[in-house]
């Protein structure tokens, strides 16, 4: 039976070149205890760590959620391969004041237009003149401080495969560092 792990990068293997394989769902739930569901972008998968990465802003609804309640879960489809995974993970959030060099790491590696989206004002807030464009800071090599890196830690998977007949599903558990997995009826 192979691993979650290896499931996983082969899928994003398999998906290489379809951008929006990199895209995952993430819900969370608001301290009114409502679930809330976003898309984001998978910056790193380590397999070694059961960590997956991806990057935001700290001014967002979704910082505040992981702040109150790290719990959260991933839905994760890829149509080639026709996979899903449904992951339920812990979040750990860095900002350029916890740690600098990891942020830095990830801000280089945004163009400038995936720079652009966090010079505008606060996420959510009313836009005053829809219709001119949006004003940006111009110092956009400095990580602002409202960005921040989410590490979410993996602790359980459900794993389903509609490729075949019968369909494969599987469910992966981590207990005490140990993966344990089962077969199960789709
Ligand atoms: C394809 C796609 C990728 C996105 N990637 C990210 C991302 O990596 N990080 C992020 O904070 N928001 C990302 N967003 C925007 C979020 O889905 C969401 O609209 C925004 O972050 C506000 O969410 P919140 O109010 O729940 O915090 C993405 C949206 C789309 C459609």
């Amino acid at each position: 039976m192979l691993h979650w792990q290896t499931l996983l990068e082969s899928s994003l293997k398999q998906t290489r070149d379809e951008p929006e394989s990199r895209f995952f769902q993430l819900a969370t739930v608001n301290d009114k205890g409502m679930a809330q569901n976003r898309t984001v972008v998978c910056r790193d998968f380590s397999s070694e760590n059961d960590t997956l990465r991806f990057i935001s802003d700290t001014r967002s609804a979704k910082f505040a959620e992981l702040r109150h309640q790290p719990n959260a879960a991933i839905c994760w489809y890829f149509a080639l391969t026709r996979e899903q995974y449904r992951l339920t993970v812990a979040a750990a959030i860095d900002t350029p004041q916890t740690n600098i060099a990891l942020c830095e790491h990830y801000w280089q590696g945004l163009s400038r237009l995936g720079r652009q989206q966090f010079l505008w004002g606060r996420p959510a807030s009313i836009r005053p003149q829809p219709q001119q464009p949006l004003q940006t800071a111009t110092d956009s090599e400095v990580v602002p401080v409202h960005f921040c890196v989410v590490t979410l830690n993996v602790f359980a998977v459900d794993y389903l495969n509609l490729k075949g007949n019968p369909q494969q599903r599987q469910s992966f558990e981590k207990k005490h560092s140990q993966w344990h997995s089962t077969d199960l009826i789709p």
